[in-house]
């Protein structure tokens, strides 16, 4: 089945960004002329996805109106001939938006199970807010193509070989056989929770992107019992080691975090001389 829709889950308090994220979102914070979100979508939209749903909590609602059309500001534009500001403004209309409320933060996974009713095709890409790929080819492309090679099914996590240092900010994979397609593409043997630099498995880190089929979707549920009530998208996977195939995939391109402050500043420097 195509590649078709994308859940961005973006309910999170963005406490790293307080006082700033009490009123404003973070996913709003400026990066050349759009928000960090909106590089998202393009990601998105370049990898053929159609479909976008947000998950956000009371609030945040800008988000979702930054990509709703505004006729009268289209008008108005069209009236002024500012047609550069006006295809700017119609690139989303191939777009169809969602919006999903989170009303309590119980975790990662508990945010895409709120869009689960929304969920009609497989496999469904996760695209986490915070992590933004600088290179040709976009985070999700890169997944869509290695996606093919596993014959359409089962789960494909996005890997970034980090310095083996950082491991314990990471969830980590332990690598299983490459697939003969592409040497990028691992297969998962476990995902170890974010591990001491001497236990780490491996230096291939969980970055924010993920094509999932509506299983993993069906198990969140019963995800956050054993894990302190939260329900994590990684704890899901992890169960289904071994009844799914689950592969990474190792991207090419630079990777950004743009979750702390100092991750950001980084980003607008990246950013200011990329593009
Ligand atoms: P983080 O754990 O980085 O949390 O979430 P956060 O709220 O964005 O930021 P800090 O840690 O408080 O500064 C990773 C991603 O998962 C989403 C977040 O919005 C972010 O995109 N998330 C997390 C939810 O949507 N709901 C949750 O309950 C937790």
């Amino acid at each position: 089945m195509p590649l078709k829709q994308a859940i961005l889950p973006v309910a999170g308090l963005g406490t790293r960004f307080l006082p700033w994220s009490k009123t404003v979102p973070k996913e709003l914070l400026p990066l050349g002329n759009q928000p960090i979100i909106a590089h998202l979508v393009s990601e998105c939209m370049d990898a053929g996805i159609t479909d976008v749903c947000f998950v956000i909590s009371k609030g945040k609602e800008l988000i979702s109106e930054y990509f709703e059309n505004d006729s009268k500001l289209e008008a108005e534009l069209g009236a002024r001939g500012k047609l550069n500001c006006l295809e700017d403004l119609k690139r989303y209309d191939s777009v169809n938006f969602h919006t999903v409320y989170q009303d309590e933060q119980h975790g990662d996974g508990h945010a895409i199970l709120q869009a689960a009713d929304w969920v009609e095709s497989e496999p469904v890409a996760i695209l986490f807010g915070d992590d933004l790929f600088v290179g040709d080819a976009g985070g999700l492309t890169q997944l869509k193509k290695a996606y093919e090679l596993m014959g359409d099914e089962g789960v494909l996590i996005a890997l970034e070989n980090i310095d083996r240092s950082l491991a314990p900010r990471y969830g980590i994979i332990d690598v299983g056989a490459e697939h003969e397609g592409d040497s990028r593409l691992k297969e998962v043997n476990d995902l170890v929770e974010k591990p001491s630099p001497e236990e780490a498995p491996s230096t291939l880190g969980i970055v924010g992107r993920f094509l999932i089929p509506k299983s993993t979707i069906d198990i969140l549920p019963s995800i956050g019992k054993e894990h302190s009530g939260e329900i994590r998208l990684v704890d899901a996977l992890k169960s289904q080691i071994g009844s799914v195939p689950i592969f990474g995939y190792e991207c090419k391109g630079m990777r950004i975090d743009t979750g702390t402050p100092e991750g950001y500043r980084e980003a607008v420097e990246i950013w200011g001389i990329n593009n």
